[in-house]
């Protein structure tokens, strides 16, 4: 199979996607690992970066994941029918006006979701997140998606326009998922780093953490019910003792720096933005490789065996 792999890039636009930083976390990640998780995997922009580096007939195995169906419907879609989705997708944007638009987005509140093959669910998300007011898709409080027509939006001459998908770069992300071997799961993190051990490089990046006056409330609710950083914090602790290497982005706020108190911290300079809007970074990397210099030593020793 050719690759096309130098343009793989995320095939819809997300809140928090890390697409922008993604040089920057590739230069703060181990060079040598075993398997490679991504639990929080959204749109994805780390782990094409890493699988886009991948050396052909490396062996390793790649654990793609996220907690939301419909992302996952759309990746795993990419993967297994591209086509089916690309047919599909045609068929949507030939479509598209506000009518169209509502009528898909609420497939999710008349049990219409439930049965709708892979394709069509993946093709729903990359549809309304291409065209959504703000070009980012979240869920309420009930688990509805929450999404308005735009008059707008990227790539828009005007209200009548739209831009199609990138099915050029769709088709390369769909060959570098079939070019290695990739494991398209839907569940919480904690249920997919069940497997991860010693060696393994775990990406995570979580919802970020809020507090009442930092900001960063608008990226909490990717999903319904919130999100416990304590727990991640007792599931990075898990980890380090496995002997697993962890890289976590996250806010950098002050219950973060307390909850990850005994990790390395690495604050980045650059601008990232949230909807539209540019703003002064305030997140860092928060890495187990201090905890773990002497682990990393004879892990190092071990995979090089
Ligand atoms: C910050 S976004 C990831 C963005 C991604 N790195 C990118 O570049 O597009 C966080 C993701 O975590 C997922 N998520 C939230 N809670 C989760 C959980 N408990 N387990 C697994 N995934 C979860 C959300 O659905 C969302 O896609």
């Amino acid at each position: 199979m050719t690759t096309t792999t130098t343009i793989a890039h995320p095939f819809f636009p997300y809140m928090g996607g890390k697409r922008k930083i993604a040089n920057w976390i590739h230069s703060n990640s181990p060079e040598t690992f075993r398997d490679y998780y991504e639990p929080f995997l959204g749109g994805g922009a780390i782990a094409l970066d890493v699988l886009s580096r991948e050396p052909k007939g490396s062996g390793r195995k790649f654990y793609l994941s996220d907690y939301n169906p419909e992302i996952v419907a759309a990746w795993s879609a990419l993967k297994e029918t591209p086509e089916l989705l690309f047919s599909i997708l045609e068929g949507f944007f030939a479509a598209h006006c506000r009518e169209h638009f509502n009528a898909v987005r609420f497939w999710d509140r008349n049990a219409v979701l439930e049965q709708k093959s892979q394709a069509e669910r993946g093709a729903r998300w990359i549809y309304l997140a291409r065209t959504c007011f703000g070009g980012s898709l979240t869920t309420d409080k009930s688990g509805f998606m929450k999404a308005s027509y735009a008059y707008r939006h990227a790539g828009h001459a005007g209200h009548a326009g739209h831009s199609d998908p990138d099915y050029a770069n769709m088709r390369a992300v769909s060959e570098l998922l079939n070019a290695f071997d990739v494991t398209i799961t839907q569940g919480s993190y904690e249920r997919v780093l069940n497997t991860a051990g010693f060696g393994d490089f775990i990406y995570l990046d979580p919802p970020y953490e809020t507090t009442a006056d930092d900001g960063h409330e608008i990226t909490s609710n990717y999903v319904s019910g919130g999100f416990d950083h304590g727990v991640l914090a007792e599931n990075m602790n898990k980890m380090t003792a496995l002997g697993a290497m962890v890289l976590m982005s996250n806010a950098d706020t002050a219950p973060v720096r307390k909850l990850f108190a005994g990790f390395a911290c690495v604050r980045p300079d650059h601008i990232w933005t949230v909807n539209g809007a540019r703003r002064d970074a305030s997140e860092i990397l928060v890495s187990n490789w201090r905890l773990a210099d002497r682990l990393t030593k004879q892990r190092a020793l071990a995979l090089a065996a």
